[in-house]
């Protein structure tokens, strides 16, 4: 798969303040890659940096083949962008804003299309100031896909909007992932990290502390596996000797098997061969908040 950005060594300073140490990731063409981190962490500056918005003051970016700096021109007019903290005009219309965002690059999508799949046909005479916070959340991710872009940054896309909404979003997102869109999502939602993204760098202190895909962060990083189950069978002592159990404890019915490996699989088929068949068998693994929790030191 071809790279749609590439950044290595990324750092930047506001005046003495390092803001971002050492960043290095790629993103290849279609995925959805999210970027999480606490607070101050140095997500929205390295989005910033790698849109052209930002002067880096270390490291090496290509975003599209481009270098963000000398290229910027060039390269605002392939991608879309949707800022932490964005603003317009509160007297121009959802359809103004739409039309002339959409005007912006020659062979532009249609924006009447995009206003209809944002949900926002309904406010087109609305004046952006009269807009509630999420209609106001939803027309800047609207204008950040208007103009057809091979690369879209979103920051923080889903604060303010309501449950709903965001179910409406995610899809939207995956629709365009799949006409080829390539999207990098930053992201306080572990929900929405998991569901929506296929790869994640987690940046903590100013630094890429580690990269891969939701399952693949939740193995490695989760820790063992436990396997619960209810049986009435007095003597479970022949688990301990099955592959990949550490430990079993017991409270009454409720059976825990630790271990790691495939566990779930290896503990099925030993119950099954002592004619122990419980209905309530499942695997209990960490979620992505354990890992970022654990990964982040707890200080989301
Ligand atoms: N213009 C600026 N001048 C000085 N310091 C800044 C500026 N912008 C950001 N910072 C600082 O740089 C650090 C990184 O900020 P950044 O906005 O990149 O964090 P973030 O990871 O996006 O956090 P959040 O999750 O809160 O959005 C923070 O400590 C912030 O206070
Ligand atoms: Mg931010």
């Amino acid at each position: 798969m071809p790279k749609v950005l590439e950044v290595e060594h990324l750092a930047k300073r506001y005046g003495g303040f390092v803001a971002v140490e050492d960043v290095s990731f790629s993103v290849e063409e279609g995925e959805i890659f999210g970027i999480l981190g606490p607070n101050g962490a140095g997500k929205t500056t390295t989005v910033e940096c790698l849109q052209g918005l930002r002067k880096a003051d270390g490291g090496e970016a290509r975003v599209l083949g481009l270098d963000p700096l000398h290229d910027a021109e060039k390269l605002r007019r392939q991608i879309g962008s949707q800022l932490q903290e964005s603003a317009l005009p509160d007297r121009i219309k959802v359809w103004e804003a739409l039309a002339f965002f959409g005007s912006l690059r020659a062979e532009g999508v249609d924006w009447h299309t995009i206003m209809e799949d944002w949900g926002l046909t309904p406010k087109r005479n609305t004046a952006f100031g009269n807009l509630s916070g999420g209609e106001q959340q939803r027309l800047f991710i609207a204008l950040a896909v208007v103009n057809a872009p091979k690369l879209v940054f979103l920051d923080e896309m889903t604060t303010g909007l309501d449950p709903m909404a965001r179910r409406v979003v995610w899809d939207l997102v995956r629709k365009l992932r799949d006409v080829g869109t390539t999207v990098v999502l930053v992201t306080h939602f572990m929900d929405e990290a998991e569901s929506l993204c296929d790869r994640l760098a987690v940046i903590d202190d100013k630094r890429v502390v580690a990269i891969g895909t939701p399952d693949g962060l939740i193995a490695e990083y989760g820790g063992s596996a436990e396997v619960v189950f209810s049986a009435d069978a007095a003597d479970l002592d022949f688990l301990r000797d099955v592959e990949g159990v550490a430990k079993t404890e017991r409270d009454g019915r409720r059976f825990t098997v630790h271990g790691d490996g495939a566990l779930l699989a290896h503990v099925a088929a030993a119950l099954v061969e002592h004619g122990i068949a419980p209905t309530d068998l499942r695997v209990k693994r960490a979620s992505l908040e354990d890992v970022f929790l654990s990964i982040t030191g707890g200080k989301a």
